[in-house]
């Protein structure tokens, strides 16, 4: 007989028919003449009733039944009598496949922290919380797909090993075959990269940036998406060593169109969340945080506010605020400044443009003062910045200038200069931080709750 998923069977009218459900016991009630067994599949929130006529059962099995227990019912599917539910199953056979001790059993007991959770993160994933975090997941990154696919887009795979360390986003994880403790060396007495697997120094990447701008040049609108590895001892609840990043990159894009995608990029992401993800934010509202679809809704109707990083420090300056890190021209804004703009000042998500080119990468367009870059940040109610982008410096003189004054290799990025040097176009691109969408649509408190597996200093153990 053909398994159905509880998701399906809860929305079903097909009365009196048999079926079979199969998944993990959430809880067993009731007497010594009827059973009432809540079982979840992950298919959805929702729970389907199990309804077991204890005579017509063996009693030992039936002891097998408790929290966590995996099985398989077969039984009639009739519309439900009781309350907070819709339909039932009436149980003809059921089979236990593993039976979880209830002494034991880490999730026998609802309402555990999320802290805990995070220890036993083998077996999160079935609980409420988890199962609606990974569903709507799930949907976040099929609705990136679907919106660049409707538009376009290429999908392009940019490598995870790279030789190039030239990004400046931070402190990279070094991928080596070489012995660790005894590795060649050269004569002078370093490691001796030329003999290691790739005949060179190679680290897992921080960003499919500018491969991806090899791709934008040719291919005109691409975007990857894939795990992005930064070796940053930050603790923070929006860090992770190991998270997915999605890179749109486009040729003939100045910054406003930049600006026109991510913004135009987000609004859809939130609101396909809110059409096809109800019961699960219901859920992670009425758990977590009450303002929750609120605030989802708030973010797709509203125009953000757009305004230059010079601008922005005057308003922080003006504010009167004392922040723990002082605001002065030239900064990097932290987190504490962005989320002043966008909760108190704003009201809203800001896009702010024009930073100072000190504190951004090197291949950002430069203005004619001298001092700014075409950067853009978006920023966020609860995460502050949730995108980070720019329009491209396409001027292969002004490109290599920067690139000597913040001592970047060139020659070892010979391949990107070339974009530069052949057919050079105007283009722009962002990153967006997976993890942090789905921490802001979801309204969990910490990154580590939004990935299944989290990846961060001193913890890689699931
Ligand atoms: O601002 P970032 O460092 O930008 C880049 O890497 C550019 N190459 C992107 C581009 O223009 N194609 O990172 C982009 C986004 C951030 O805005 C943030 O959302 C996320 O990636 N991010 C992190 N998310 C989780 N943990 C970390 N350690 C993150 N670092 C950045
Ligand atoms: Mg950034």
């Amino acid at each position: 007989m053909k398994n159905l998923k509880v998701a399906e069977l809860l929305k079903s009218t097909e009365f009196d028919r048999i079926v079979n459900v199969k998944g993990w016991v959430r809880t067993k009630r009731g007497n010594n003449k009827v059973a009432f067994i809540a079982l979840n599949d992950g298919s959805v929130i929702h729970n389907i009733q199990v309804v077991v006529d204890v005579a017509s059962f063996d009693e030992e099995m039936l002891k097998l039944i408790t929290t966590g227990a995996g099985i398989s019912v077969t039984g009639k599917l009739v519309q439900s009598m009781g309350q907070g539910q819709s339909v039932e199953i009436q149980a003809t056979e059921i089979e236990v496949y593993g039976t979880a001790d209830a002494n034991t059993y880490p999730l026998q007991k609802k309402g555990h922290s999320l802290e805990f959770l995070r220890e036993i993160a083998h077996l999160r994933p079935r609980t409420n919380t988890f199962g609606a975090v990974l569903r709507i997941r799930h949907s976040l990154a099929f609705a990136i797909h679907k919106y660049f696919n409707d538009r376009g887009f290429y999908y392009l795979h940019t490598p995870i090993v790279t030789g190039s360390d030239a990004e400046g986003a931070g402190a990279m994880f070094r991928v080596t075959t070489l012995d660790a403790l005894k590795p060649p060396l050269t004569e002078t007495g370093e490691v001796n990269f030329k003999e290691d697997f790739f005949g060179k120094a190679t680290n897992l990447t921080v960003s499919g940036q500018l491969e991806g701008e090899l791709g934008a040049t040719a291919l005109s609108l691409i975007y990857t998406f894939g795990p992005t590895f930064r070796a940053e001892n930050s603790n923070t609840p929006r860090h992770l060593a190991e998270f997915w990043m999605i890179e749109p990159e486009m040729a003939f894009y100045d910054i406003t169109d930049n600006m026109d995608l991510a913004e135009d990029f987000l609004k859809y992401l939130v609101n396909y969340a809110l059409e096809h993800n109800a019961d699960d934010l219901e859920f992670l509202n009425t758990m977590y945080d009450k303002e929750l679809v609120a605030r989802l809704r708030s973010i797709t109707e509203t125009k953000y506010e757009r305004l230059d990083y010079t601008e922005a420090v005057e308003i922080l300056i003006k504010s009167g605020k004392t922040f723990e890190f002082p605001v002065s021209w030239g900064i990097d804004l932290q987190s504490e400044h962005e989320r002043y703009l966008v909760e108190q000042h704003f009201k809203k998500p800001v896009i702010l443009t024009n930073y100072p080119r000190d504190i951004k990468a090197f291949y950002m367009k430069q203005n004619d003062d001298g001092k700014t870059v075409r950067a853009m940040d978006v920023l966020f109610p609860n995460i502050g910045e949730i995108i980070g982008g720019s329009q491209r410096e396409e001027v292969y003189e002004k490109l290599v200038n920067r690139m000597r004054e913040m001592h970047i290799p060139e020659k070892e990025m010979w391949w990107y200069l070339e974009t530069r040097q052949y057919g050079t176009v105007p283009h722009s691109g962002f990153g967006l931080g997976f993890e942090r969408l789905v921490l802001f649509v979801t309204g969990m408190k910490n990154i580590r709750d939004v990935i299944p597996f989290p990846r961060t200093p001193q913890n890689a153990e699931f």
